[in-house]
């Protein structure tokens, strides 16, 4: 009998240019899940959208990150890949969870506050944020979402929404898990804090070579004498490992105990490999990128696939909370 895979589900907001935190901390997780559980992935542009971005860049930050999943190896007929705004059904469980979720709930979400506190707009989109990211995953009776460390709380939340949801009306929805990135895959970005676009630290992966080679160059590095042993518990060591097998990291550790070793060097040695890994990726989204017709097609067959489920489960929660007379 075959095991029933448990099904994984996690969303990434469209923003902008795809760096190497993104790939090494979500991303790749995410493609790796594929092979062995029923993945659901989707581009939450309804998320994106609390922050007010301009339409053409919300748009086009959309396109890009459907082209830079499947560029990286999402397959759309493995998994469940859709764009969060063709299944708004997810508007319609997110309106009647809030109705199950208490103020007091939201005013403890630690994002809004740093979000408003970073200069947003406190607009209710982002103080609800966490209800419709609740939908997001309720509706698709998810068991597991990975998530970055930032977002464990909104998974508690949404735990709490379906628990509160589940005690009034009946076991409706399944409780999902968090499986929160490692402290590990956090990437450090060119300043040594951890990468992103907030800090303007990132080093883009589909980016020019001109602007990925500039980023590179910038990694700061301490001013140990050429002669010095350096240290490895630094950003360009850890950027290096990423990209080099076992052998590889045992020479570049040799080479930081001797005498010789300049940093300039290193940086060259790291550019090689990045624009060498992300080769055959480059390629391929590229390909994509100049067929539109092609990406429209395999984002319908994802909101398809994704409604399905999702109209058996809203069917259900509509009829537990009145919202459908059998007549
Ligand atoms: N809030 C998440 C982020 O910014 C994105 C997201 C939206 C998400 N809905 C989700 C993640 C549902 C997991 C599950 O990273």
């Amino acid at each position: 009998m075959s095991k029933i895979k448990q099904r994984v589900l996690s969303g990434i907001q469209p923003s902008g240019n795809l760096h190497l935190g993104n790939y090494f901390g979500m991303m790749s997780k995410m493609i790796d899940y594929q092979a062995n559980n029923d993945l659901f992935c989707f581009i939450a542009d309804y998320h994106a959208l609390t922050s007010n971005p301009s339409p053409k860049i919300l748009s086009s930050n959309t396109f890009n990150a459907v082209c830079d999943f499947l560029a990286l190896g999402l397959n759309p007929h493995k998994t469940t890949f859709w764009v969060q705004s063709d299944v708004p059904e997810v508007t319609e469980l997110s309106w009647i969870l809030s109705s199950q979720t208490s103020v007091g709930l939201m005013d403890r979400s630690t994002t809004y506050k740093d979000k408003i506190a970073k200069g947003l707009k406190p607009n209710m989109g982002l103080y609800s944020y966490p209800i419709l990211m609740a939908a997001d995953i309720l509706l698709f009776n998810s068991n597991l979402v990975p998530v970055g460390k930032d977002q464990k709380q909104h998974i508690e939340m949404a735990r709490d929404i379906a628990n509160r949801f589940n005690a009034n009306y009946g076991d409706v929805f399944i409780l999902p898990e968090p499986d929160i990135v490692k402290e590990t895959q956090i990437v450090p970005g060119v300043d040594g804090q951890k990468m992103s676009k907030s800090y303007n630290n990132t080093i883009p992966i589909f980016g020019n070579d001109k602007e990925i080679r500039k980023k590179i160059m910038s990694i700061i590095t301490d001013n140990a004498s050429i002669n010095e042993p350096k240290d490895k518990e630094t950003t360009l060591f850890h950027l290096y490992c990423l990209f080099a097998d076992k052998r590889e990291q045992q020479i570049l550790s040799e080479k930081y105990d001797s005498p010789g070793l300049r940093y300039g060097d290193v940086k060259l040695e790291l550019f090689e490999k990045i624009m060498d890994f992300f080769s055959p990726y480059r390629k391929e989204r590229a390909m994509l990128q100049s067929k539109p017709d092609d990406i429209k097609d395999i984002l319908i067959l994802g909101a398809k696939k994704a409604k399905d489920v999702a109209l058996e489960v809203l069917d259900k929660v509509r009829s537990t909370v009145g919202l459908s007379l059998n007549l």
